[in-house]
């Protein structure tokens, strides 16, 4: 069995970690590529939430190895109070891997992504703070450190100076702060190196002698498509590629070995921070949305803008991932509304526009041209099977599943693993 990828299709916050977590009990590793602590991944089992931001989701399933790898950038600090209140909570971490390639947000990454965003004022992205944009640039910059830096002090402390040289004028001189000390960093830096001592591993070479033993192995994204530095509402955007590439880059595996790329698709649409986002509600509506969905951060406990689905944006996430099928997510949330607006094209100056633009201005002008379904009262948290939905939720999903460009292969009809209707096998 090859390599599945699961990755949000709109702008985060999809239900990935739900996702991940039921096919996590079925693959041997599940890996994620990009991003770092700005994820919030929640996962209900039984009664337990569980609320995760830089472990993958498959760490909760005990036969399955998570890896961290290359493409993610790693807060050694978030990451053992991480593993600390899953210990606590009786969960083994022990089989956690980390790739030694993988960068380090330092505290001066921190720092400079929050006086950024501060200097930016009213043209801020409203990033999670976590300083993962500042991380991405000195990686691509060369002026990154990584794990592996943290085991040779010599090394790590002309890379922590070189970093730093002229952040520090930017700092004192542009920001108005003061300058960071090279010698501190190294040494808060240096005191996370023999706790992550026993996690660093080849996981390039480990991923691949996994496949070629027949292993399944499960890529989860942080984000979602449209945050995506390339494919995204740049420069709303993350600073990493959540879109099915960056699966290959952020783990060294090659696309050849994907054969299935699932994308989370919300029954509806959020997005968390600044940018546009057509089908915003600022009604009662989206209110309703927020206060049914809980649509609330789990990182940074900001509420979340809500909106109708954006059937442009569903398929855009098709073409750009090579979907090959959607987990529809949340379609419980809907319940209660006599008709459900979909978004099925745009308005841009006047003419009708099927696509997302690829022109940003063009999509700041986008107006949603809606197409009312009938909606459902009935409670469908319930519901096991595509049969037990009301005929109206049917159609609602057979409406979003046609115009998305790819099958829905499962259905989200609450938080719980158990509350999910498998219309296919994901591991087929
Ligand atoms: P992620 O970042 O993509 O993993 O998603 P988040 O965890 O940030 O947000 C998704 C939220 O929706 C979480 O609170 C999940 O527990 C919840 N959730 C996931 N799937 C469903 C569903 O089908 N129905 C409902 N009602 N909640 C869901
Ligand atoms: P999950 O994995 C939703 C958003 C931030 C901001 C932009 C850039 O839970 O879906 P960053 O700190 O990454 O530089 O912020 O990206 N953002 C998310 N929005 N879900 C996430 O992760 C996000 N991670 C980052 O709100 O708009
Ligand atoms: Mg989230």
């Amino acid at each position: 069995m090859p390599a599945l990828v699961l990755l949000g299709a709109q702008w985060g916050d999809e239900g990935k970690g739900k996702a991940t977590d039921l096919l996590g009990g079925s693959v041997d590793y599940v890996v994620r590529y990009q991003g770092g602590n700005n994820a919030g991944h929640t996962v209900v089992v039984g009664d337990q939430k569980y609320a995760l931001h830089l472990l993958p989701s498959g760490i909760l399933s005990p036969g399955c190895t998570p890896v961290i790898g290359n493409g993610v950038v790693i807060d050694p600090s978030v990451l053992f109070s991480e593993l600390n209140g899953l210990n606590e909570r009786g969960v083994d971490t022990s089989k956690l891997l980390i790739s030694g390639n993988a960068h380090i947000i330092t505290p001066y990454n921190v720092t400079v992504d929050k006086v950024t965003e501060r200097f930016l004022g009213k043209r801020k992205i409203g990033t999670t703070g976590r300083g993962i944009g500042p991380t991405y640039a000195d990686k691509i910059n060369r002026v990154g450190i990584r794990v592996q830096d943290l085991y040779d002090e010599s090394i790590l402390t002309q890379k922590v100076e070189a970093a730093l040289d002229g952040k520090n004028q930017l700092l004192t001189k542009v920001f108005n702060r003061r300058a960071i000390e090279a010698g501190q960093v190294v040494e808060e830096l240096l005191t996370y190196a023999e706790r992550l001592r026993p996690y660093v591993a080849d996981t390039v070479l480990l991923l691949n002698k996994a496949l070629d033993d027949d292993k399944v192995v499960l890529f989860e994204g942080g984000q979602g498509t449209l945050l995506d530095i390339d494919h995204g509402t740049y420069p709303f955007v993350t600073s990493s590629n959540p879109t099915a590439g960056g699966a290959c880059t952020g783990s060294g595996v090659g696309p050849t070995k994907i054969s299935r790329v699932i994308g989370i698709l919300k029954a509806y649409t959020t997005r968390v921070g600044a940018g546009p986002f057509p089908t915003e509600l600022l009604d009662e509506d989206g209110e309703a949305l927020r206060r049914i969905g809980g649509e609330r951060g789990v990182t940074t406990g900001r509420d979340r803008r809500c909106g109708w689905f954006d059937a442009p944006i569903a398929r855009y996430a098709t073409r750009v991932n090579g979907l090959t099928d959607f987990f529809l997510t949340k379609l419980d949330v809907l319940t209660g509304w006599d008709e459900i607006p979909v978004c099925v094209a745009y308005e841009i100056d006047g003419k009708r526009v099927e696509e997302l633009p690829y022109s940003q201005t063009d999509f700041h002008h986008a107006k949603p041209i809606y197409e009312n379904l009938p909606g459902w009262s009935e409670d469908i948290t319930k519901a096991k099977t595509f049969a037990d939905l009301p005929k109206n939720a049917q159609a609602y999903v057979k409406a979003l599943e046609d115009m998305s460009g790819a099958p829905i292969s499962a259905i989200g009809v609450g938080p719980g693993r158990d509350e999910t209707i498998e219309i296919n096998s994901f591991l087929r």
